[in-house]
């Protein structure tokens, strides 16, 4: 029987369906509210508002659940390599051995950059940030290969999804080399994806990189964590930028845009900073815990939190131990690791982050293992990008194959001046008010 709620406005009772997802979760649709009862919802920053239907990404933040196309993330971490979870992500299925050895062939045949996106990098001022730079040249695609798909249907959108996946990981190392006026390294045919794109940020004629597989293997997890997380800020920017039905590059180039703020991608590299200055503050975390907790300083705890898990982030979990087996590796003793540490049990115990929810999130330890791999820290929100790639590109694909497609276009409450009169410039009262 189908379930519905009831709405009750000026007397009148309304009744709207209940949508029931596979794993039980429960949406009262409105698509109909305002045609019926002339009322919309108000929801900022849409924490009750599902915007579509999604077979993606299964997330359960009460109890601290992620799974990829049903496949949990743990699994996933401990089997699977980046390429094979953005090969799940796009497909719906895990690949066969022939289909996986396909897809690597394809990533292969499009990891060069044309040459003449060099001469957009090089002039780029050097100190440039890498978001801003990553986010111009993945729109730049467009006009390097123009040609766009008539439908979902179209071999295209593979080609396209390929090239994204491929190319935007060259494009990272690109210009990290070039920033550092080094000589760009090329993509290599023997190399899987995670140990070429390594091999490609620290190769050097005068010292050639030595590929690790404990760092690869590190960097595949680390991936893997971020490829998708259904409707993040990001990826709600692919779709709402998507749904006006523009390229898969400019749709993709608008979430490398969002993911560049310190309350999304950003804080990875907001840890790190934090870290750092509790550090040079004798490694003390009491005033930092105190600061966060003060409602007068805009100061937050960054790693600490999230908008649906309200429990341990089930990556940060998995981040933490890889962190742990790339330090031991490397023989390196990390204080920030110490301190992080320290913070963590501290807060876990502190009434306030205890009663506000505030766990540990991905981003927690993922600086401190981008750090031990010799990425800079304003390149740390670039690999956060590179793992996303797969997620964007699938939740747009599903979009815009959705046969409840509607380009995305929210209402508002409007609270500003009543209808008034236009006043000339002589009239004005210059002293009334700023403009
Ligand atoms: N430190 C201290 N207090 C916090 C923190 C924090 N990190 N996060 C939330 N709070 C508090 C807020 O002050 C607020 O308190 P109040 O209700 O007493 O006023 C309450 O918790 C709710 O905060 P909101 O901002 O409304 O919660 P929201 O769900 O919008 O925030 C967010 C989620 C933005 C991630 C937030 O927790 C935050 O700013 N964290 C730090 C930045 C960070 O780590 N971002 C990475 C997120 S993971 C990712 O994007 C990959």
């Amino acid at each position: 029987m189908e379930q519905t709620a009831k709405l009750i406005v000026d007397g009148k009772t309304y009744e709207l369906p209940i949508v029931v997802g596979t794993e039980g979760e429960r949406g009262i649709d409105i698509s109909r509210l305002r045609q019926e009862t002339g009322l919309i919802t108000l929801d900022p920053g849409y924490a009750n508002t599902g915007s579509c239907k999604s077979g993606i990404t299964f997330m359960d933040g009460e109890k601290g659940i992620l799974r990829y196309r049903g496949i949990p993330i743990e699994q996933l971490a401990e089997h699977s390599t980046f390429t094979e979870t953005a090969y799940l992500l796009l497909n719906g299925e895990l690949p066969t051995r022939e289909q996986l050895t396909n897809f690597s062939i394809l990533l292969n045949d499009h990891s060069l950059v044309h040459e003449d996106m060099r001469e957009f990098f090089e002039n780029f001022p050097r100190r440039a940030h890498p978001m801003g730079i990553l986010s111009s040249m993945v729109n730049a695609l467009r006009a390097f290969y123009p040609q766009l798909p008539e439908s979902s249907e179209d071999e295209n959108v593979n080609v396209m999804s390929t090239r994204l996946l491929s190319k935007v990981r060259t494009m990272a190392a690109m210009s990290y080399k070039i920033s550092k006026g080094h000589k760009v390294v090329y993509p290599r045919h023997d190399l899987t994806y995670a140990a070429n794109f390594l091999n490609m940020m620290f190769d050097s004629p005068v010292l050639p990189y030595r590929i690790d597989e404990v760092l690869v293997e590190g960097l595949n997890v680390f991936w893997i964590l971020h490829a998708d997380h259904e409707q993040n800020c990001s990826t709600a920017a692919v779709r709402l930028v998507g749904s006006a039905r523009v390229n898969l590059y400019a749709a993709i180039s608008s979430g490398i845009s969002a993911l560049w703020g310190p309350l999304h991608g950003g804080a990875n590299q907001a840890v790190v900073e934090m870290l750092k200055e509790i550090q040079a503050n004798n490694g003390d975390v009491k005033p930092f815990i105190k600061r966060a907790k003060d409602k007068k300083d805009p100061f937050r705890l960054m790693g600490f939190g999230h908008r649906v898990y309200k429990t341990y982030d089930p990556r940060a979990r998995i981040m933490k131990k890889v962190c742990d087996k790339v330090l031991n590796r490397l023989k390196q003793k990390d204080e920030l690791l110490d301190i992080a540490g320290k913070l963590e049990e501290i807060a876990l115990k502190d009434p306030y982050f205890i009663d506000h929810n505030l766990y540990p999130n991905v981003d927690f330890y993922t600086g401190i293992f981008l750090q031990a791999l010799g990425i800079p820290i304003n390149m740390f929100t670039v690999m956060f990008a590179i793992g996303r790639l797969p997620g964007w590109i699938s939740q747009w694909r599903e979009s815009i194959d959705d046969p409840q497609w509607k380009l995305h276009r929210p209402r508002q409450i409007y609270t500003g001046s009543k209808e008034r009169d236009y006043v000339p410039m002589k009239d004005r009262n210059s002293s009334k008010g700023k403009p």
